[in-house]
């Protein structure tokens, strides 16, 4: 009995002094491993007088536990000294993460069509690489047109090209489906324009169609100032002027008073029937009108945004405001 409590105050000693949970290790195996001294002296048990063996072995059992509860003790103290002793401070403010947020072009491409999905508008895609049947031909634009000049269209290989317009969409859905239709294409456009405070190269327009049986031009300028009018507040002022779009018949530029002028802001018009006789739709059966916007134009009025070319240089100290 002795022997065992002295054995006790040995294996505390030594712990005690161990510096490391490498060092308790070594000291556990001596005592507790499968041959260490604890293991031994349950040999030893075996050549005691039956007499003796019960208490022995209590005893023994005792210490085994004892042991163990030491050495687990031990370890959690060294782990958690070990964790302070080590390089992390925990007095050091965090890292901190930036939360991201979205550009804003997407903000107002998101914000034109959450009004036209309340008017009944399904939002769709269209592609950036098309050929010249979809960004010209079938919308009515003569082979001798300006636009599609070299100076006007990016060309690329194999009688492809980058949209410049995403009045391209307009065939490529009236394509796919019957009437009627209300659709409208968010989407980048590209153009070989010298890039400044108000022009550049690749831009986003947001292209609109309304086909029905019926759908007149007083219908046309009944969605647009209602769209306006949720857009800048219900005091806007809109106006239609008389233009030319190849693919509308009759076509207006749209404006509105901004400060002290006019400022223009999309296009718009009637389908001309050439549009939907290149799409097969029966022209006597349909009636439509179209419109395109500029996004760029709109964010710069909204945000007072003075230099187009903001939006696309990724300074954080500009896209951090929005
Ligand atoms: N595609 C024209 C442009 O890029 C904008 C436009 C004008 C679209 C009239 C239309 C429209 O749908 O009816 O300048």
């Amino acid at each position: 009995m002795t022997n065992l409590k002295l054995l006790e105050q040995e294996i505390s000693d030594r712990l005690n002094q161990a510096a490391d949970v490498k060092a308790v290790e070594e000291i556990k195996i001596a005592y507790l491993g499968r041959k260490g001294m604890i293991a031994c002296l349950f040999q030893e048990l075996k050549s005691l007088p039956s007499s003796e063996k019960p208490e022995a072995g209590k005893l023994l059992n005792a210490l085994k536990i004892q042991a163990e509860e030491l050495f687990q003790k031990k370890l959690t103290t060294i782990g958690s000294s070990e964790k302070l002793d080590s390089d992390f401070d925990e007095t050091l403010p965090g890292a901190q993460y930036e939360t991201g947020r979205l550009h804003p072009i997407t903000l107002v491409i998101r914000e034109i069509t959450s009004i036209f999905t309340q008017l009944g508008f399904e939002i769709v895609d269209g592609r950036e690489v098309e050929t010249e049947f979809y960004n010209f031909t079938a919308l009515n634009i003569p082979l001798d047109h300006p636009s599609r000049d070299s100076f006007d269209t990016f060309y690329l290989n194999q009688g492809c090209l980058l949209r410049s317009q995403t009045s391209t969409v307009q065939i490529r859905e009236m394509q796919k489906r019957k009437p009627p239709l209300r659709i409208l294409a968010p989407g980048r456009v590209y153009r070989p324009d010298a890039v400044d405070a108000s022009h550049s190269f690749m831009f986003h327009q947001i292209e609109g169609l309304w086909v029905d049986d019926r759908a007149t031009f007083s219908d046309l300028k009944g969605i647009l100032h209602l769209f306006l009018r949720k857009l800048f507040g219900k005091d806007v002022q809109m106006r239609f002027r008389p233009h030319f779009f190849p693919f509308t018949e009759p076509s207006v530029e749209v404006d509105v008073k901004w400060k002290k002028g006019w400022l223009e802001l999309l296009g718009a018009g009637q389908v001309d029937p050439a549009v939907f006789s290149a799409v097969g739709y029966d022209t006597k059966k349909v009636q439509g009108f179209a419109f395109g916007l500029g996004v760029e134009r709109i964010a710069m009025l909204k945000y007072g945004v003075n230099d187009i070319r903001l939006f696309f240089e990724n300074g954080l100290r500009f896209l951090k405001q929005f």
